[in-house]
């Protein structure tokens, strides 16, 4: 069977997306009750990092190692689509391991090294899509809300790549989902029109109004407003996103018992208050901690 690879998440069905929640939750229990087991004994995963990475990079490397593989870090020296054409280097570096994880600063690069390359090739974060953090996410949603059938997803902020990935997920498992965002950082619309071709009937919500956003979410999402690569324009859009601040009137306006999600790393004071973040609602630390799980449940229905 030909790999297969995870640029974003228009390349996993429903059903397939549904299947590697069912084994990143079997693995999760397994692990909470102390159980590794094997079952990757020997495969070799690489991580390929143009940006920084504390969760993508150190979660896929314990990952791998709890179903008894082996990771490399692969720094700049290797120098793909410098040292060598980026077709050259797929094809030899998928000679040595079964999977890449890649975090490119373009989208483009990302598919390059999928096309070219004979193992699979998994998106750890590109400028328009970061698919193992939604994968996450909804996995999350799901064990906050006992099951996705009447969750609702709110996010506000910048429709950026984690929102991207946000949206295809809900439109995939049918998770109604609401965006706000100020007037021109909204999705785009090619974007748009494939999200809707891939799941017609989907439930979603763009407004530049926060409260319309989160009322009734089971929980409400926010990203910094300025990604790893926009540094520059950190000051415009600060000017831009300060009405959508997640804080407690925000949270207010969401379901009583809503929870918070936030990808991290957050700004705390800008895209979300302490009280939100570090509060009673926030879930953040139980995302972190799903990216391990989920990512063994995808390495595991890819490579097992
Ligand atoms: N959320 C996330 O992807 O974090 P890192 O940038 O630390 O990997
Ligand atoms: N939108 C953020 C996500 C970081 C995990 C960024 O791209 O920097």
């Amino acid at each position: 069977m030909a790999k297969r690879h995870v640029i974003s998440l228009f390349d996993l069905t429903s059903e397939e997306i549904r299947q590697v929640f069912k084994i990143s939750a079997e693995l999760k229990s397994e692990f909470l009750r102390g159980v590794r087991r094997p079952s990757l004994n020997g495969h070799v995963l690489g991580l390929l990092f143009e940006k920084p990475s504390l969760r993508t990079r150190v979660s896929f490397e314990a990952a791998i190692t709890h179903l008894g593989g082996n990771s490399m870090f692969l720094g700049a020296d290797v120098g793909w689509g410098s040292r060598e054409p980026v077709p050259d280097f797929a094809r030899v570096i998928s000679q040595y391991v079964d999977v890449v994880v890649c975090r490119a600063k373009t989208h483009e690069r990302v598919e390059e090294l999928a096309e070219n390359a004979t193992c699979s090739v998994i998106n750890g974060l590109t400028d328009v899509a970061h698919p193992c953090q939604a994968l996450t996410d909804l996995f999350t949603l799901q064990e906050i809300a006992g099951s996705l059938d009447t969750a609702r997803l709110a996010y506000v902020g910048d429709a950026n790549n984690v929102a991207c990935s946000l949206a295809v997920a809900s439109a995939k498992l049918g998770v109604p989902f609401s965006i706000a965002h100020p007037n021109g950082y909204g999705f785009q619309h090619a974007f748009l029109d494939r999200v809707m071709e891939a799941a017609p009937g989907f439930e979603l919500l763009q407004t530049e109004d926060p409260i319309e956003a989160v009322v009734d979410a089971t929980a409400v999402y926010t990203d910094v407003w300025a990604s790893m690569g926009q540094e520059d324009e950190r000051v415009r859009r600060g000017e831009a996103f300060a009405d959508y601040q997640v804080n407690d009137r925000i949270m207010a306006s969401a379901k009583s018992d809503a929870s918070f999600l936030h990808c991290l790393p957050a700004r705390r004071g800008e895209e979300v208050t302490p009280e939100v973040i570090d509060g009673p609602q926030s879930a953040v630390i139980q995302q972190a901690e799903n990216r391990m799980h989920v990512q063994k449940g995808l390495l595991q229905w890819l490579l097992g």
